[in-house]
């Protein structure tokens, strides 16, 4: 019988900038380990603005530049996912706040992490990963460098939880 996937969900706020960008960083990353059979990835945004929406235009060019593809279309977080995934990663602390905010157990409660923690660079030493929305184009760049750190760690740490 084939292994059920572990699953990862990356979650922002309007799942158009932040989280799907670590969602097709993580696949990339995933592929590029031939890992994608043991791994299932999506995104979702606390917040319902952007609804079927494609990942922003502005992060979309920066992971294209990286050659990394940009897919997905926005959706809302939702009390189900607790059921549906292994892990959730936040961005930033409201992020934190609103997932927690819909788990029924200390279970569902502890499936929750920040992004942050995973990462490793000298630089990336920070507590949430910027809201680049309202900024200019050199905030997506910060926002990429950080998720490919964080994404690589996260990837290691699963490679070993999983024995691959
Ligand atoms: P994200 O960025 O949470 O990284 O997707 C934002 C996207 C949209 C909005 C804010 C942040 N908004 O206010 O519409």
């Amino acid at each position: 019988m084939a292994q059920k996937k572990f699953s990862v969900l990356f979650v922002c706020l309007g799942n158009i900038c932040r989280s799907p960008a670590a969602e097709n960083i993580f696949r990339h990353q995933v592929k590029e380990a031939n890992l994608d059979n043991f791994i299932h990835i999506d995104s979702a945004g606390t917040h319902d603005y952007h609804p079927g929406k494609s990942p922003d235009s502005r992060m979309s060019k920066t992971l294209n530049d990286r050659a990394i593809p940009s897919n997905g279309a926005a959706r809302q977080f939702k009390k189900s996912d607790y059921s549906k995934f292994d892990l959730i990663v936040t961005m930033d602390n409201e992020n934190h706040a609103g997932v927690r905010s819909l788990a029924s157990t200390n279970a569902d409660t502890e499936k929750v992490i920040m992004f942050t923690h995973f990462c490793e660079h000298p630089d990336h030493q920070i507590a949430e990963v910027p809201d680049p929305y309202y900024g200019e184009d050199d905030g997506f760049e910060l926002v990429a460098n950080i998720l490919e750190d964080g994404c690589q760690q996260l990837l290691d740490h699963l490679r070993k939880q999983l024995d691959h």
